[in-house]
């Protein structure tokens, strides 16, 4: 590890007397870390750290968060910066090499997306075994998975090149795949892609557009759309990144392993928040009923949680939320939604809770998933394919970061270790002898 210090913190085992001393790593921003790696083999011991809230599972360069101060940087730039003035290509490019492209690079990288968005044809066969009803979710989770089978043998991901090549198929071919999840729900014809739309719009006239007549992709959606998919692109190492990084430790296929983030993506904790806050927006109802709800999640023998509120990292305003609130209202008034009741109760809601002594104290904020289903409903997307567009985006995060680990020298399978609650060592009884 090349950030090493001088520094070190020295850990006492009271019981024993023993003394060690561990290096401090410091990063390019942000609080110092201590090398554990030989605490086990020095000390005996293991740490204790379920949902890993003090523990830097690896080191990168990809995307950094100040929570306290509400910071999010993808290779150093702020994404308030790059949500104004990028595209979804050009920060796609960024988080898989490290730099903003020039002309030329964006234009041959926007190329190589574009030409590998087809699916092969016998995936169109594999969606008619769901039932037309299947949650989006576990279809995409199964259509990425079953990926591994179409290309496997010509993947080496010890070369550079296939990394590449399977980044690209996976962040082209998603759009299609969850496009398709939508038309098979509905049981209309699958779109191709078309190859002269951009990414987003190429999206949603997937989604949109049928065979039978012309249909024409408002340029202000297919912005909001690739804002959206900005915004959602890398979180560091949240649960899904790291459960991809997990599974590729093991050398595993790169589609088996983004197949592995989506289903940890679907859980409401997570990627499931913004399908939950609508679900939470229309039972509240009305405006009147507010106080009841933020009751309830105050309340802690009931289980209701203010949902697309708080987070595990940002202890201030989610900086996505502030502009997903923005964007939110640039698209309700351009589909002439402005007096949309429930982007009201939204922002109702988030006035009483910021003012609540409960959320100030807890330091609960609005997070990235508060306003993105109201723009996605507002989109006409239904709420069961939210979450799939998040994995749209995250998509990008995914394949970043797993190369990225793959090409870390220090990378090694995951495997932590446990304090075991169990029984201790006991001798098999019969059947016949059981009580
Ligand atoms: N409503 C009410 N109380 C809450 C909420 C909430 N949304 N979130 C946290 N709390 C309380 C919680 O009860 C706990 O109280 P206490 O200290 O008295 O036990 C305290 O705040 C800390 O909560 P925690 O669950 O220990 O914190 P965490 O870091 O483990 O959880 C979270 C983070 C995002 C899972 C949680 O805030 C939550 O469940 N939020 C709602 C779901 C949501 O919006 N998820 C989307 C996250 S952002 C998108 C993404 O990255 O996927």
């Amino acid at each position: 590890m090349s950030a090493s210090t001088k520094e070190t913190v020295t850990v006492t085992n009271n019981s024993t007397g023993k003394q060690v001393d561990f290096p401090l790593h410091s990063g390019t921003i942000g609080p110092k870390v201590m090398d554990i790696r030989s605490l086990y083999s020095q000390m005996d011991l293991f740490t204790y750290d379920p949902g890993f809230t003090s523990t830097g599972s690896c080191k990168s360069t990809i995307t950094y968060i100040d929570g306290d101060e509400g910071v999010l940087l993808h290779r150093g730039y702020p994404i308030d910066q790059l949500a104004e003035h990028s595209d979804f290509m050009e920060v796609a490019y960024l988080l898989l090499k490290g730099e903003l492209p020039n002309v030329k690079e964006k234009a041959d990288f926007i190329k190589a997306i574009t030409y590998h968005s087809m699916v092969h044809e016998q995936i169109n066969f594999f969606y008619r075994g769901f039932r037309r009803d299947s949650h989006p979710m576990a279809v995409l989770c199964a259509v990425v998975g079953s990926m591994a089978a179409f290309y496997h043998d010509s993947i080496d991901i010890h070369l550079p090149k296939d990394r590449m090549i399977a980044q690209h198929r996976l962040i082209a071919k998603m759009p299609t795949i969850i496009a398709w999840a939508y038309k098979y729900a509905l049981g209309q014809p699958f779109m191709y892609p078309k190859n002269s739309m951009g990414y987003s719009e190429n999206f949603l006239h997937m989604m949109f557009a049928t065979p039978c007549e012309e249909y024409k992709v408002s340029p202000i959606l297919a912005k909001a759309m690739d804002r959206i998919l900005i915004l959602h692109a890398d979180h560091e190492q949240n649960a899904s990144t790291s459960t991809v990084r997990l599974a590729g430790s093991s050398g595993a296929n790169p589609f088996a392993c983004i197949a592995a983030g989506i289903a940890s993506l679907w859980g409401p904790a997570h990627g499931g928040a913004n399908e939950a806050v609508l679900a939470m927006l229309q039972e509240i109802g009305s405006i009147d009923h507010i106080p009841e709800y933020i009751k309830r999640a105050k309340d802690k023998d009931d289980n209701f949680r203010l949902m697309g509120f708080g987070h595990r990292v940002y202890k201030n305003y989610d900086p996505r939320a502030k502009i997903m609130q923005r964007t939110c209202k640039e698209v309700l008034d351009e589909l002439d939604m402005h007096d949309d009741p429930l982007l009201k109760l939204a922002m109702e809601l988030e006035r009483i809770a910021l003012s609540d002594e409960y959320f100030i104290e807890k330091k609960l904020y609005p997070n990235v998933d508060f306003y993105s289903g109201i723009i996605f409903r507002a989109m006409g997307i239904p709420t069961s394919m939210f979450t799939s567009l998040f994995a749209l985006a995250r998509t990008v995060g995914w394949v970043a970061q797993w190369n990225e680990m793959i090409e870390d020298t220090d990378q090694k399978i995951g495997r932590p270790r446990q304090l075991y609650m169990g029984a201790p060592k006991r001798d098999f009884v019969p059947l016949n002898k059981r009580p």
